[in-house]
């Protein structure tokens, strides 16, 4: 598929998550192959603009971490107008716009799903900024207020309109947090309302098929997946190749899976420092011991590391407990082995479990508003 100017290597998109997609996380993620497009997490428009070391931080890439969007926030059009130029300076391929944001402090200052009720005012704040930079413009929206304000069709082509290069869409509205199941029509009538620029698909995708599922019943040109790279960053290689050929590949074995980690930790630690990064990481090591099989004493030591020491020796007392639940060539027992994941779309909405296991979990922390 292309965005604005650039043919891109896949359709597949990482969506922000801040406090986890961050240069670590994209390099990671990215390394396993099939991802296109990454997008940092949110970032103020005038803490980029001020040089707050938070917001630098935010934006650091890299030359593997390309393409990249920074995602901006912020209602003020000349900072917004300004702080796409710094990104343009700061070799970004794209700036994206958050627009579908239900934390409060963003709705507060009439940035996030706040723009989403005053269209006019938001198509001059986004033509300010598509003037002023040669990179594409790109926006994320939520499919409205609410149930009985699904803005994002009128919105979005007014925005078409004013020149963005495409939209990203999460299916649910602001009042809906996260929770039910994403409206698969809602995206649908997104991409109705466009006529040139594609639309990208969002909302519970932690499966190759349900990544396929979006795209055949949305008609969208693209998927982008947040909470299923934390269960799975594998996830984008698996969903290229099972939408190239509609093989599934096998699910990465636990020895992946721990070098994988390994090497997020690592850049953890070499883009935080020791101390802040292990703290850090304590969020980021227990989405993949979900897949890992028992790993509850592991889950427990993690969120105490303080160092690199502690997080290998997390990793050999886990290794020597685990053998308990395999067998003699060291492959975990059926019975011990974490249920496949199954895509929200294929369970049965009337079973007595769908609501739990329906819901990706939104994970806990600074961030667990959204
Ligand atoms: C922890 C967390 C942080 C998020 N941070 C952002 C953000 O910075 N910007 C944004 O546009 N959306 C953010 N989102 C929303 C996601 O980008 C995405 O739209 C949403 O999680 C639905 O996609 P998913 O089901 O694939 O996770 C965040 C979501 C979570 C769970």
């Amino acid at each position: 598929m292309r965005l604005g100017p650039y043919e891109l290597s896949s359709n597949l998109f990482l969506s922000p998550l801040a406090g986890y997609t961050n240069l670590p996380m994209r390099l990671t993620v990215r390394e396993l192959g099939g991802l296109a497009w990454a997008t940092t997490d949110l970032v103020n428009a005038r803490s980029l603009l001020e040089r707050n070391p938070t917001a630098l931080k935010l934006v650091a890439s890299a030359p593997a971490d390309r393409p990249f969007a920074i995602q901006l926030f912020g209602s003020v059009p000349s900072e917004m107008r300004d702080a796409a130029v710094m990104c343009e300076d700061l070799g970004a391929e794209s700036v994206d716009i958050n627009m579908g944001c239900p934390v409060k402090k963003v709705v507060k200052i009439g940035g996030g799903s706040a723009m989403m009720t005053e269209l006019d005012k938001t198509a001059a704040l986004v033509r300010g900024m598509i003037a002023a930079v040669k990179i594409p413009i790109t926006a994320k929206m939520r499919l409205g207020w609410d149930d009985d304000n699904l803005t994002a069709p009128d919105l979005a082509r007014v925005l078409e309109e004013a020149g963005v290069a495409a939209i990203f869409v999460h299916g649910r509205t602001r009042a809906q947090g996260f929770s039910g199941r994403v409206n698969i029509a809602g995206i649908r009538s997104v991409v109705a309302a466009l006529t040139h620029i594609p639309v990208i698909g969002n909302g519970d995708v932690t499966t190759p098929e349900a990544a396929k599922h979006m795209l055949d019943e949305t008609g969208c040109t693209g998927v982008s997946i947040g909470r299923g790279a934390f269960y799975d960053p594998w996830i984008f290689r698996r969903t290229h190749h099972y939408l190239r050929t509609g093989e599934l590949l096998a699910e990465p074995t636990f020895e992946e899976r721990v070098a994988v980690m390994r090497r997020h930790f690592e850049r953890y630690c070499e883009f935080y420092g020791e101390m802040y990064g292990c703290r850090l990481f304590r969020k980021v090591a227990p989405w993949y011991a979900k897949r890992f099989g028992p790993a509850k004493p592991f889950k427990q030591r993690m969120i105490a590391i303080t160092s690199r020491a502690d997080f290998e020796a997390a990793i050999a007392e886990h290794i020597r407990w685990r053998a308990q639940f395999c067998d003699a060539g060291g492959v975990l027992l059926a019975k011990y082995a974490p249920a496949p994941m199954v895509a929200s779309f294929l369970r049965d909405p009337n079973s007595a479990d769908a609501m739990e296991s329906d819901a990706i979990r939104v994970p806990k922390g600074p961030v667990e508003v959204w």
